[in-house]
């Protein structure tokens, strides 16, 4: 019966967040065609082959995505025995399906990929945690770092950069080990491994077209 419940749910929520993505979501519904993500070579006039691909991309593993990233957000609780592989396999199809394109820059890829996997892992495993560290924020905010209580109250930045994935995890990993489930303490790790790979932080990957981040999207923290 549950399970009955959670399809119809389910389905109801698919038919009103297509359509939401589709007239409202502003940013969703200008991702595919946002030119400065594409290669130059695909936003020739002449042929259409690559936008059609990276449109069709977006919208049935963008929308897939989106619907795995929501039941995560619904039921966190079954993302506590998953792995990181687990918790982000739809961010790979996602990455597989723009990869198979050829439109996309590499280093767009790669942050589009860290950004899936890093929303993933905070509306995930990681919620609980931050739950945790909010209640001690106010209880006794003197038990936190100053960077954790600026990571709590401010938003996320909207680019992310190698000092910044740097020192957000530093700074949280003390506060994860202190005060939250000993078993988000290896994913906590992996994530933060695979984040500064994604981002061309540990040297593995190197970026031709990267484009540094402008001042006004690079964040504080
Ligand atoms: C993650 O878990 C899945 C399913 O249990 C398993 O098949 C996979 O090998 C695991 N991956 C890693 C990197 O441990
Ligand atoms: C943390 O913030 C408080 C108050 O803003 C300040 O007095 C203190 O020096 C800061 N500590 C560190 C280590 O920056
Ligand atoms: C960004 O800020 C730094 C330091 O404030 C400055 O040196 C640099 O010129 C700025 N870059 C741009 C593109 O505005």
């Amino acid at each position: 019966m549950f399970s009955l419940q959670v399809q119809f749910i389910f389905s109801l929520l698919i038919l009103t967040q297509v359509s939401c993505r589709l007239s409202t979501d502003h940013e969703n519904r200008h991702n595919w065609y946002e030119k400065n993500r594409l290669k130059v070579k695909c936003l020739q006039r002449d042929d259409p082959t690559g936008r059609n691909a990276v449109k069709l991309c977006w919208f049935w593993e963008g929308t897939k995505s989106w619907f795995r990233r929501t039941s995560i957000s619904w039921f966190p609780e079954r993302t506590k025995t998953w792995n990181l592989t687990e918790l982000t396999a739809h961010c790979n199809n996602y990455y597989v399906c723009m990869e198979n394109t050829k439109c996309y820059k590499d280093y767009v890829l790669y942050e589009t990929l860290d950004r899936c996997s890093h929303d993933a892992f905070n509306v995930g495993p990681m919620s609980f945690c931050n739950q945790k560290l909010k209640e001690i924020k106010k209880s006794s905010p003197e038990k936190l770092s100053n960077c954790t209580m600026e990571y709590l109250e401010e938003k996320p930045p909207k680019r992310w950069t190698c000092e910044s994935v740097k020192r957000l995890g530093d700074c949280l990993y003390p506060e994860v080990e202190k005060y939250c489930d000993s078993k988000l303490l290896p994913i906590f790790k992996d994530h933060q491994e695979s984040r500064l790979y994604y981002l061309g932080c540990d040297g593995r990957l190197k970026f031709k077209d990267f484009e540094e981040p402008t001042n006004s999207t690079i964040p504080k923290l």
